[in-house]
């Protein structure tokens, strides 16, 4: 008797933990029978047109890792992470100054309900050791960009940005609406963990609020909602996209990138969920 009702009361708490169920909006976490091979052609989780270099396919553009070097939400749903790569070769539509390769979930089409309401976006990034960035330039990681193409609502940077003098390169930094580029967040990039972030997005109130938490700590809200030009749709990018060092002008096809480029970030956890009910995963 008394067994069984400590094993009653041990599921209570068990389903308590994991009561979080929020509706999900799309999920980039790949199952594990999937391989890189599986994204150059149509599936339902990322786009297999868009953003990588010409002529490539995203075989060639990621990477798929095993299920045991998941992130924080990888770990429950045994879903793998995936690194984007770029190379000489990743010279997207004649942007010949940038080297892209992003992934963008296929139901995001740049007019669908993942830009509407309130929506939690959830990513995760870790370095790739062997495949190191070069800090003297700047790398966008993961945005929103309008479906006009006139700005980024949001964008995670890494590297020395442009047109200003980065303390430290070596860090994540989270600016807002790329009209008013205010850092909203930043935090040092370390070595071998993975850094989770979840932007809650309001379409409707124009804010974002910020959760981030290291390796598989519970995600804390870092910066309360604030203001943020959110309109205008769009399409969320997760992968490199390089920019040129000393660009003038239009820096997609002007200024200097070093041949020899062999640099990738791993993803994991890619996630969108329904926020309006104020429905948020903090932990798996
Ligand atoms: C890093 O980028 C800078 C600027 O383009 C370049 O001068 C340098 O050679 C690069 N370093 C490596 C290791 O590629
Ligand atoms: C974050 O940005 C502020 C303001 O630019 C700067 O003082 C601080 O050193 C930065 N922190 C990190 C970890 O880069």
């Amino acid at each position: 008797m008394f067994f069984a009702r400590l094993s009653w009361a041990v599921s209570l708490t068990a389903a308590l933990a994991v009561a979080q169920e929020c509706t999900l909006q799309f999920d980039g976490r790949i199952p594990n029978e999937l391989a890189a091979a599986d994204f150059d052609v149509a599936n339902d989780i990322f786009s297999n047109a868009f953003v990588l270099g010409q002529g490539l396919v995203f075989s060639q553009a990621l990477r798929i890792l095993p299920v045991a070097a998941g992130s924080l939400f990888d770990i429950d749903l045994e879903t793998e992470p995936v690194e984007t790569l770029i190379s000489d070769d990743s010279i997207f539509n004649a942007q010949v100054a940038f080297r892209r390769a992003e992934l963008i979930p296929t139901s995001n089409d740049g007019a669908d309900a993942s830009t509407q309401g309130v929506k939690t976006l959830h990513f995760s990034v870790l370095k790739d050791g062997v495949r190191p960035l070069n800090l003297s330039h700047e790398y966008q990681l993961a945005f929103l960009e309008s479906a006009d193409f006139s700005t980024n609502q949001f964008v995670l940077k890494t590297g020395s940005i442009l047109g200003q003098a980065t303390a430290d390169p070596d860090t994540l930094q989270l600016f807002g609406n790329l009209n008013d580029g205010q850092l909203l967040f930043n935090t040092t990039f370390e070595n071998g963990v993975f850094h989770n972030f979840a932007l809650q997005l309001d379409f409707v109130q124009n804010t974002i609020q910020v959760f981030f938490s290291r390796a598989n700590d519970a995600l804390e809200s870092v910066v309360d909602a604030v203001d943020n030009d959110l309109s205008g749709q769009g399409q969320f990018h997760f992968g490199l996209l390089k920019k040129p060092v000393n660009g003038v002008g239009d820096i997609t096809v002007d200024g200097d990138q070093p041949a020899g480029i062999n640099e990738g970030i791993i993803y994991g956890g890619i996630f969108q969920e329904d926020s309006a009910d104020g429905c948020i995963s903090l932990s798996p």
